[in-house]
């Protein structure tokens, strides 16, 4: 098959991407698949040579803003080129956290307090919150943890608003939640929709950072996690439910936090496009239910035809 690669992008994420973008290529190579790579950087020429390119389908390994977000997936909509993944409506409202919780939250999975901050009304003087210390502070659209603090006091809170300022017009605030990480990969489509076994997340700093994500060794993934058969067949049907809600299809991963304190478990979000480096989380799941990398790659293939 003549498959067009995707990888690198234009957002923060970038260096993963090109990451993903090798894996996914070595992988389909492997099949021997037909494959012409494109390293996208968001210019005229790039976009030229997408819609001139000639292939069954292209495989999008980029992540965050203008790959992950649904307008890479409405150009290829527009070219009628089939594409891995999720559509236009899942992607973008999976890259929008705040939207999105909204959807988890309809749906009956819990969510963390939360408050949203906007740019353009953001006033440091009157701003007030309700939400107890630590709070995380995350930009709204982006991913890898890239712009996220967590804040101890109102100080920190305003200097972590002004970092997170500096990569998105909207911010979001949450609750920490002291808790387990885990992540479930989502698989499937037209309705037969599977979650795989559920990875914990040990990282070796104090939360599972950029370093601990991408750094090797600086996290380890456990396989299953360590849940009861109960708590993880609730996980595994609230990530179906999360990738379902959100429209998403094909593959995505599905991370929460399971409390420390027994209570309900807390989605943070659905990742449609999430990392194929040699540290990511989703290979490993894929791997614990017997299938490789490469075969992973090539499943997702298969699905997105059918
Ligand atoms: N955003 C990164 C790539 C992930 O979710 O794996
Ligand atoms: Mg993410």
């Amino acid at each position: 098959m003549k498959i067009g690669v995707l990888y690198g992008g234009t957002s923060s994420e970038r260096e993963v991407s090109l990451s993903s973008g090798k894996g996914i290529v070595q992988a389909l190579k492997k099949k021997n698949h037909h494959v012409i790579e494109i390293d996208f950087k968001g210019t005229k020429e790039c976009l030229l040579q997408i819609m001139n390119l000639d292939v069954d389908i292209f495989f999008i390994g980029l992540h965050g803003r203008l790959g992950e977000d649904g307008r890479i997936q409405g150009l290829l909509d527009l070219l009628g080129i089939p594409y891995v993944g999720s559509n236009v409506l899942g992607s973008a409202l999976a890259m929008d956290k705040a939207k999105s919780k909204k959807m988890f939250y309809l749906n009956g999975i819990r969510v963390a307090k939360e408050k949203v901050v906007e740019k353009h009304s953001f006033n440091e003087t009157d701003f007030s919150h309700e939400l107890s210390y630590p709070v995380v502070v995350k930009p709204n659209h982006e991913g890898s943890t890239i712009g996220l603090t967590i804040a101890h006091n109102k100080k920190e809170l305003i200097t972590g608003i002004a970092s997170a300022f500096q990569h998105d017009d909207v911010v979001l605030l949450e609750e920490f939640i002291s808790g387990k990480e885990v992540t479930i990969a989502v698989m499937g489509n037209k309705g037969d929709v599977k979650a795989l076994p559920i990875v914990e997340i040990v990282p070796k700093n104090a939360y599972y950072d950029y370093e601990s994500k991408y750094a090797p060794g600086m996290s380890e993934h456990i396989v299953p996690a360590r849940l009861s058969d109960d708590l993880t067949k609730q996980l595994q049907n609230q990530a179906i439910l999360a990738h379902v809600a959100l429209g998403c299809d094909i593959y995505s991963r599905v991370d929460f936090i399971v409390p420390h304190d027994g209570s309900e478990p807390v989605i943070l979000e659905v990742n449609t496009l999430p990392g194929m480096t040699p540290t990511s989380l989703y290979p490993d799941a894929a791997r614990e239910v017997g299938l490789s990398y490469e075969d992973m790659i090539e499943k997702f293939i298969q699905l997105s035809l059918n």
